[in-house]
């Protein structure tokens, strides 16, 4: 089966200022033959453009367009949103494969058991970062992208094992983790032409992994975890994607062999 780095692509990406994120525009830039066009999407907008200027220098080939928008932030969404279906929707058409890569997330309250997770300002504003807006980006592709019946679709969901695993002090990390999983299971059975993967990148070398190791009720279980660096977690996943034979809406970890 073809893969998408054959093809000139426009790719989409949340999360790209830090970590797994980051690598992934990395990897995708080196690895896309034809020239494409990478949308990066992050809070910081200092971090965007020190990032981009220097991918633009590295891969002269293609196009970094960037977005800053808090995807905690519901009116910051609703505009992200408008702006990139009024600016993507003649640019779609110039390329052959329209893929989405939704990696921004956060930790939540791995201080606090179910019983002290009330605070409504906080689950709120958590419910719109790692769920809604993920939500809703998937709504603004499927439209961007439905007029073009040629044009290979992927969207990639970053997942954890978080998503099937209960762990102490991680209701809201493992219950999003989940339902993005879900989330995308159902894009899945409504949208046939659309590929879909959920990915488990494994427990990282990243900040979030040193938010848990300091924050976490739990924190000693993380001593003994095998850590990846974010480029071996990203080349695995690129694996994935350049043998292109994994069973569309599935899961995959890092670990799966
Ligand atoms: N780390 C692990 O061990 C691990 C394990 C399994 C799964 N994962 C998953 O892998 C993915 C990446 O994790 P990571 O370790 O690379 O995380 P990270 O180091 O915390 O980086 C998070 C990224 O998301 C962006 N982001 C955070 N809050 C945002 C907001 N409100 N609005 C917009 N962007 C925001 C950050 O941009 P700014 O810098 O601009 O804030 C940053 O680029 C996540 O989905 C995570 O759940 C991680």
């Amino acid at each position: 089966m073809s893969n998408i780095f054959d093809q000139s692509c426009l790719a989409i990406v949340t999360g790209t200022n830090r970590g797994l994120g980051k690598e992934i525009v990395h990897q995708l830039a080196k690895r896309i033959t034809k020239p494409s066009c990478i949308v990066l999407i992050s809070k910081s907008p200092e971090t965007l453009k020190t990032n981009s200027e220097s991918l633009r220098k590295q891969f002269p080939q293609h196009a970094f367009c960037t977005y800053a928008c808090d995807l905690g932030i519901p009116s910051e969404v609703t505009d992200l949103i408008s702006k990139l279906s009024e600016d993507l929707k003649a640019k779609v058409k110039q390329y052959e494969a329209a893929v989405l890569i939704q990696n921004a997330a956060s930790l939540g309250r791995v201080d606090l058991t179910a019983r002290d997770l009330d605070d409504m300002d906080h689950l709120q504003q958590y419910a719109c970062l790692n769920l809604s807006s993920y939500i809703a980006l998937h709504s603004m592709y499927l439209k961007l992208t439905s007029q073009q019946a040629n044009l290979t679709k992927l969207i990639i969901n970053i997942s954890s094992l978080a998503a099937s695993m209960p762990m102490p002090s991680t209701t809201d990390y493992c219950s999003y983790k989940a339902a993005r999983e879900m989330a995308l299971r159902v894009l899945d059975v409504e949208n046939p032409d659309v590929r879909t993967l959920n990915y488990s990148p494994g427990p990282l070398e990243s900040d979030m992994s040193e938010e848990l190791k300091s924050k976490w009720t739990k924190k000693e279980a993380t001593a003994n975890w095998d850590y990846l660096t974010c480029e071996e977690s990203v080349n695995r996943m690129m694996g994935i994607l350049f043998e292109n034979t994994f069973e569309s809406a599935t899961r995959i970890d890092y670990f799966d062999r």
